[in-house]
């Protein structure tokens, strides 16, 4: 079964973000196939001349354009609004420990609300930290292209054992639910917060299942202080909240990254990472993944993100959770995000803000979509944009003008969400 589908302007996403005006695509939309890919991207009138008797839309004023990948969210925070307190991550940190047992209470129709936001949004594959599983179940249900990363944390050496084999447990169980659009996963939630023996046990799982490993680093001044010179306000808070006096890291973040050396990890925030950091993560085939409006609310700051691409490494862009965002809409975030990096060459900025929520992912992610070319998974956004069509300018007035909800979205060949007025 095949369909094509065509708007005033497809973005193909490539590395050289090639536009076709007047665009089409050809995929397969089996629904029972587990792999329903893009068969030529091609002029749409030639190819509705080409294929005459198959089922063709075209969408006037819109955007075609790969599927959005958020790489890393945190479901199961959805509950949270006014909760947690934001303007540094000390007062942020202390007030999630603070508040944590009431942001889970009643969670199952705030994970649903998200994720049909997500679908909503354009976004058909997410990079899902589940500290508790609580997201298993509704994630491998949703339609959406699922990396579930399994989160260990925890610095009590006596408490280790036990972390571990809930991890294992909730890793287990993702394995039983692996498809097609679930692919079981592990993260570390941080060197400052999980002890050195979890962090190299769940390491060497990641390699021997072969899965992706994801993890929050250098998010901020406070975790760079600990980690580097052992003292700060970390110091304060292992003694305040765990009643350990004279705490140290178990780890310094060199150490931390050497354990992560073949495992291409996913490096989340790294806003006080230095340059040798950035080599590192760079030589060891790692990608870092930016939440510019959590950025904003816990450390006041953004990712410098020249430093970046001078060790070649791709900008990737998530939302993070609703711990530290009002909104998990990934066009939304990249806006914010493009006023918020105003010395930026503007249309550079928004080519790459939109590979980062594209291309850049997906690569991180080990994923077949992201693009725009044939042999790539069908997942596919059309976005209403009024004036596209006659814009000079088109990745940046898409980045400002784009509707922030999608007219219709596409994943592995089969519309799974379409705007109704
Ligand atoms: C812990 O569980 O040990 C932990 C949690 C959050 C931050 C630091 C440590
Ligand atoms: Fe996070």
């Amino acid at each position: 079964m095949l369909k094509i589908i065509g708007a005033s302007c497809v973005f193909k996403c490539d590395q050289d973000f090639s536009i076709l005006q007047d665009g089409g695509v050809l995929f397969e939309c089996d629904p029972h196939s587990s792999s329903n890919q893009i068969l030529k991207i091609q002029d749409f009138a030639t190819l509705t001349q080409e294929y005459p008797h198959l089922q063709a839309t075209f969408y006037s004023d819109c955007v075609l354009l790969p599927a959005f990948s958020n790489a890393h969210i945190h479901f199961e925070f959805s509950n949270n609004q006014s909760h947690l307190l934001y303007g540094d991550f000390p007062t942020w940190l202390s007030s999630v420990i603070a508040h944590r047992e009431e942001l889970f209470e009643n969670l199952t129709q705030g994970i649903q609300r998200e994720i049909n936001l997500q679908l909503a949004s354009g976004i058909s594959s997410v990079g899902a930290i589940s500290s508790y599983g609580y997201d298993i179940d509704p994630l491998a249900q949703s339609p959406l292209r699922v990396t579930l990363f399994n989160e260990a944390i925890g610095s009590n050496p006596q408490a280790l054992d036990f972390l571990y084999q809930n991890l294992l447990e909730r890793f287990e169980k993702c394995k039983i639910l692996k498809n097609h659009k679930f692919s079981p996963a592990l993260a570390i939630h941080s060197p400052y917060s999980t002890h050195y023996v979890l962090s190299k046990k769940v390491a060497l799982l990641a390699q021997s299942e072969s899965v992706k490993l994801s993890c929050h680093f250098l998010e901020s001044k406070e975790e760079k202080q600990w980690l580097y010179e052992k003292n700060g306000w970390f110091q304060e808070f292992f003694s305040h909240f765990f009643k350990v006096a004279n705490a140290k890291p178990t780890m310094n973040a060199h150490e931390f990254l050497d354990l992560l050396s073949n495992l291409s990890p996913l490096f989340v925030h790294c806003l006080f990472a230095d340059d040798a950091i950035f080599d590192k993560i760079s030589q060891i085939n790692g990608s870092v993944i930016c939440a510019p409006r959590s950025n904003r609310l816990l450390n006041g700051c953004y990712l410098d993100l020249d430093r970046l691409t001078h060790v070649k490494l791709a900008p990737i862009f998530s939302t993070d959770g609703l711990s530290s965002n009002y909104s998990l809409n990934l066009i939304e975030e990249i806006r914010s995000a493009f006023f918020g990096y105003a010395h930026l060459d503007a249309e550079k900025l928004a080519k790459n803000l939109l590979l980062g929520i594209t291309r850049f992912p997906a690569i991180a992610l080990g994923n077949n979509n992201g693009e725009l070319k044939e042999g790539k998974d069908a997942d596919l956004a059309i976005f209403p944009c009024c004036g596209i069509q006659t814009s000079q300018q088109k990745p940046l007035h898409f980045v400002l003008y784009a509707q922030t909800q999608v007219k219709d979205l596409y994943i592995n060949g089969i519309g799974e969400y379409t705007w109704k007025q």
